[in-house]
């Protein structure tokens, strides 16, 4: 059994055979699921039927496994899962999904919109790896979107425009944008905005991105409307259907994918039945812009 990449998506976006992800994968497994990341962005892998410790243990292949604390309202008492797990499913700690009004599921639904996962940390998230345990019957579906390419296809003024400015994120913004303002102090006090630039430069290949999210509150130095004008009108045009692969799961597939070059999205789907998604993520290694001072 040998490994093999192929491509899936319009551009972007490949599938991966030939591996058994509950074995320890060998280093040049690694490093060649590491050039497809870096070569497509996203990697599916089907039929995968792996546990938490094999995710945890596949995922610590590429960094550091970034902690769950500081992106979600969920109490320490709260968690489903082990530590290292980020719970993506509409279940609660006894493995039912969530009432209408919890407001864990209300913070959850901000995952709808546009986004790369951390950015709201100081130092942005690599990679995302998310295993579909139990599949929603209808919808549900993940979309994601590659930032080289809607990079590539600005004009020249809008490259020059963009290319020094410097976003603020937190998820008080993309939780805010929802109508979701129900935070306590120590809420607001862990979601504190962080600096990333707009455009940033892939480590491997050099290729440049749009480092977009709906995260994203303002841009330094900028009028607050005119900032979000810009960002509403640079999503609008890097989330178009040519830039975007959308991936309708499958029981036990996982999907890799990297944060520093895609934004992705959930679709809607019957809440009344699980959905369980279970992610593991990369730590990044590397701030994208100087923090203001006092600041994460
Ligand atoms: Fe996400």
């Amino acid at each position: 059994m040998s490994l093999s990449i192929r491509p899936i998506g319009p551009h972007f976006a490949a599938k991966v055979s030939g591996v058994d992800l509950r074995m320890n994968i060998s280093s040049a497994d690694v490093g060649a699921i590491e050039a497809g990341m870096d070569r497509y962005g996203v990697l599916v892998f089907p039929d995968q039927r792996i546990s938490d410790d094999e995710q945890l243990a596949f995922t610590k292949n590429f960094g550091e496994i970034e902690a769950a604390q500081g992106g979600n309202i969920t109490k320490d008492n709260e968690y489903r899962l082990q530590h290292g797990m980020i719970d993506v499913s509409n279940l609660d700690q006894n493995g039912q999904p969530y009432d209408r009004n919890d407001r864990r599921r209300m913070f959850n639904l901000g995952n709808r919109l546009w986004h790369s996962d951390s950015s709201y940390r100081a130092v942005p998230a690599k990679y995302s790896l998310l295993s579909a345990r139990t599949v929603a019957s209808r919808g549900g579906n993940t979309e994601f979107a590659d930032m080289r390419a809607a990079y590539d296809a600005l004009d020249e003024e809008m490259k020059a425009l963009v290319e020094d400015l410097i976003c603020e994120h937190s998820l008080l913004y993309s939780r805010g944008s929802m109508g979701f303002a129900d935070l306590s102090e120590d809420e607001r006090a862990m979601f504190k905005p962080v600096r990333q630039r707009l455009v940033r430069t892939h480590p491997v290949t050099g290729r440049k991105s749009l480092f977009l999210s709906s995260h994203i509150g303002t841009v330094v130095g900028c009028p607050i409307p005119e900032a979000r004008d810009l960002i509403r009108d640079l999503t609008e045009h890097a989330t178009q259907r040519q830039f975007v692969y959308a991936h309708a799961w499958k029981e036990y597939d996982l999907v890799m994918w990297d944060n520093r070059q895609t934004m992705h999205r959930v679709r809607r789907f019957d809440e009344s039945q699980p959905r369980d998604m279970r992610r593991t993520t990369v730590a990044g290694t590397d701030m994208t812009a100087e923090q203001a001072i006092g600041a994460a």
